[in-house]
């Protein structure tokens, strides 16, 4: 059975234009699929989608299975219940996610409970060593911090990790490392992918950085004005793409590349 099922799935904000257009995705447990494409193409509101996180004006058509169930279908407190323990998402910034006035630890620890880690040591020890699997050294200090009081990339650490602890079945993500530096961005796609290893998690990765998506993923979906233009192994998308407009994207990669070329040896 798939872990997530969508069919014919469209979003309206304005009820005029389509920013989702009749997208069709399976995703098998344990699959990491990519999802790039130029901003505004519909990548995140098909997120949103998925958690039932769309503004209350929008109006969604189609079909969105998650484990065989239909979400629109699921209750409130279902669809609660699966978020966060069986689901869990990465924003690109998570730390605006977090409350303000709590420390970084105080809010985990909640976090861990709610979603059912009774054991208090567990907790304890269950986030130090997530924190340490993120790279974050200065464990203690920054479980004693306010949110404000932490770098950006070390709150959207801190976020990731928190997806990352209960083993969710799916994990969504979007554009989560865009805005760390690359050696910690190298590091969570390394945590994603021991993810998937260790426990079987299914990923859907939106990114705008198609040498990662062919990097981590199986398959890579290309998205242009809400649809899904094109979709396959993550190497036939790369080698031989079918679509003018994944071609452009892989163009201008290559294109990057040639400016560094020519700003090291020019
Ligand atoms: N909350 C919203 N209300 C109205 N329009 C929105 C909202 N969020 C996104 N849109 C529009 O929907 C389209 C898709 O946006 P989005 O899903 O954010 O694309 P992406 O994540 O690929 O950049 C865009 O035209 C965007 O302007
Ligand atoms: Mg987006």
């Amino acid at each position: 059975m798939d872990i997530l099922s969508i069919q014919n799935y469209s979003v309206s904000y304005d009820g005029l234009h389509s920013a989702v257009d009749s997208v069709s995705l399976n995703v098998a447990r344990g699959e990491i699929v990519s999802i790039v494409g130029e901003s505004g193409s519909g990548k995140s509101t098909l997120l949103h989608g998925i958690l039932g996180l769309l503004p209350s004006g929008a109006a969604a058509r189609g079909s969105l299975r998650l484990f065989g169930e239909e979400l629109s279908q699921m209750s409130a407190g279902a669809r609660r219940a699966m978020c966060g323990s069986r689901v869990s998402m990465i924003f690109q910034d998570t730390g605006r996610y977090m409350n303000p006035i709590a420390r970084i630890g105080a809010q985990y620890n909640e976090f861990l409970r709610i979603h059912g880690v009774k054991d208090a040591r567990r907790r304890r020890d269950l986030q130090r060593e997530m924190l340490l699997k993120l790279h974050l050294t200065d464990r203690e200090r920054v479980l004693h911090s306010y949110p404000f009081e932490l770098s950006g990339g070390m709150r959207q650490r801190v976020g990731i990790a928190m997806a990352m602890s209960l083993q969710p079945e799916l994990l969504l993500a979007d554009e989560p490392t865009s805005a760390l530096d690359v050696t910690v961005q190298a590091q969570v796609i390394r945590q994603m992918m021991e993810l998937r290893q260790n426990y079987g998690t299914a990923i859907v990765l939106v990114t705008h950085n198609i040498g990662v998506a062919a990097y981590l993923s199986d398959r890579i979906g290309v998205m242009q004005r809400g649809r899904l233009v094109e979709l396959g192994p993550a190497a036939e998308v790369i080698e031989r793409p079918r679509h003018a407009y994944t071609r452009s994207l892989l163009d201008a990669v290559v294109e990057i590349n040639d400016e560094r070329l020519i700003a090291r040896h020019g």
